[in-house]
């Protein structure tokens, strides 16, 4: 079967494509518009459907409209209900519903040729839970998966197991009680963007101590029946506003630090309720809240789980993926697990040299660019770095990266201030997977997503303080050389020639702009920011003078 899955009516619209079960493509429009997250998070923008990055989908498969069994949309609004009946403020929320009823005919725009009648709704969580347990290493096992996002159609959390493709739902939380809007809340109080700058009060909750811990908890609690309570906070009276760019103090960090203190033990009391509930072993997480690595290990550690597997496309992207999986599930597919997270465009040596040609700026092409650029690396250089398919989801996993020596502790600072961004933000460690354990602790590993913290050994952190958090962790991703020999190259050479097996990769945009995805983005991004080398391919671009 050919299932063209579809997100787009809350934030970062994307497609994804499953042909006879597997993973063939899967890419945010942002990506393709350029624009961050797609769209704004407002029900005005509702309608606004990932065109660029279906058409990618099936131009990369090779497959016409007419070839698709299915099309997926990540939300079903016969399952809607009136905001103020939910209890959540959303004067305009009507719209959403509207513009999702009509979703196959604007399809059907979209995609010329397709049927509407194509078109199948999924629940959200559904296509989130499907993103976990359809997508993970253990599909067609038994597996249980814990959703937990700002909404979907009604609820905000679904705890379920799937048993071959077959969900059973065990317990889903209604709003307007939301763990991922409550985060929400307090990211806009901070001065942060809401629905797109959450993992900003991570970073920040790191400087804060948990000092209103108590004062929450009496907010945010866990009902013992599987789901939570979300009372309103009165984020004033324990921290000032902050006006987007003011300078934080003391009190916001410490309020960061005590809500996501709050969130870390509410999401362990949900994920034991689940195991106790199942008797499962291992775990799957989706939904936005799922991007939080802090509390990833936390749930890892202290639910009592032997695994768990986090999609790297956790937010709503990801349901994209998801809902195409539970069609192409019920369409009586065998589903494979997804391959890694390098699901979006790649480009051939030709089509990259042409794009060098026609920017007219000289390059070279090395022996082998994984040394060269080990050498620029070793040398303190910074090197953007793009190679092979675009990532999937939020985070940089070594295919449209910007890489940096570690062992200079002013290199986070040079970073931050490459991609123009604030400085307490941290940079994650990159690192082959067999010399992982030699330098981190706690939480998972092999780790190759991203999406958990993991504690630096202490003879390690003056060795590589760009990347160790000031708590002393560090969120890794480690490098399967069998799936990533260039990049694994890349981490050999850097060891050979400074001891170092660690190298800092952060994503490949400047900020405000979505990550890089073709070779256009990628020389708009090199010539806009000090950069040394621009490693694309088997090509680099030096710029002289900068080291
Ligand atoms: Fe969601």
């Amino acid at each position: 079967m050919k299932v063209l899955g579809i997100n787009a009516l809350y934030h970062d619209p994307a497609a994804a494509l499953v042909v006879d079960g597997v993973t063939v493509a899967a890419a945010e429009e942002e990506r393709f518009s350029r624009r961050k997250h797609g769209k704004r998070p407002v029900p005005f923008a509702a309608w606004e459907l990932p065109e660029l990055s279906a058409r990618w989908c099936l131009a990369e498969a090779g497959l016409g409209v007419g070839d698709l069994d299915a099309v997926t949309y990540s939300y079903d609004p016969a399952l809607a209900e009136p905001a103020d009946q939910l209890g959540v403020d959303d004067p305009w929320d009507h719209l959403r519903q509207t513009y999702a009823q009509r979703a196959p005919g604007f399809l059907a725009e979209a995609l010329p040729g397709l049927d509407p009648a194509a078109v199948r709704f999924v629940p959200h969580h559904v296509a989130h839970g499907a993103s976990g347990a359809l997508a993970s290493p253990w599909v067609g096992e038994d597996v249980d998966v814990l959703v937990l996002d700002g909404r979907g159609e009604c609820g905000s959390h679904l705890a379920g197991t799937y048993r071959g493709g077959d969900l059973t739902v065990h317990a889903a939380q209604r709003l307007p009680h939301s763990l991922g809007l409550l985060y929400e809340d307090l990211t806009d109080h901070l001065g942060f963007l809401r629905s797109s700058d959450e993992y900003k009060v991570m970073a920040m909750a790191s400087y804060g101590r948990p000092r209103f811990l108590d004062e929450i908890r009496e907010h945010v609690f866990s009902d013992g029946r599987g789901g939570f309570r979300t009372e309103p906070v009165d984020w004033q009276a324990l921290a000032k506003r902050l006006q987007p760019g003011e300078e934080w103090t003391e009190d916001h960090a410490d309020l960061a630090a005590s809500v996501q203190a709050r969130l870390e033990e509410v999401l362990i009391e949900l994920a034991r309720w689940l195991r106790e509930r199942s008797g499962g072993r291992r775990l799957t997480m989706a939904g936005g809240v799922a991007l939080n690595c802090v509390a990833n290990t936390r749930i890892l550690e202290e639910s009592g789980y032997e695994d768990l597997w986090v999609q790297p496309a956790a937010g709503d992207a990801g349901t994209a993926l998801g809902s195409a999986l539970h069609v192409a599930a019920d369409l009586g597919d065998t589903l494979r697990p997804m391959p890694g997270a390098d699901l979006g465009r790649g480009f051939s040596e030709q089509e990259i040299e042409r794009w060098l040609r026609t920017a007219q700026v000289p390059y070279e092409r090395p022996d082998d660019v994984a040394e060269a650029v080990a050498q620029c690396l070793a040398e303190d250089g910074v090197v953007a770095w793009f190679q092979g398919r675009s990532e999937y989801g939020p985070r940089a996993l070594g295919h449209r990266s910007l890489l940096a020596h570690p062992g200079r502790k002013e290199n986070l600072e040079r970073l931050n201030d490459v991609k123009g961004r604030e400085q307490f933000r941290p940079v994650a460690p990159m690192v082959r997977a067999e010399r992982a354990p030699d330098i981190f602790s706690r939480g998972p590993l092999p780790s190759p997503y991203m999406l958990f913290v993991h504690d630096v050994a202490p003879a390690w952190r003056d060795r590589i303080p760009a990347v160790v958090h000031v708590d002393g962790t560090a969120r890794v991703q480690t490098v399967d050389g069998e799936r990533e020999p260039l990049v694994a190259r890349m981490l050999e050479g850097f060891e050979r020639r400074t001891g170092i097996p660690v190298v800092i990769n952060t994503s490949l945009n400047t900020a405000g702009r979505p990550m890089v995805d073709d070779p256009r983005d990628a020389l708009e991004c090199f010539g806009s920011a000090p950069v040394s080398m621009l490693a694309i391919g088997p090509f680099v671009v030096r710029r002289p003078g900068v080291a």
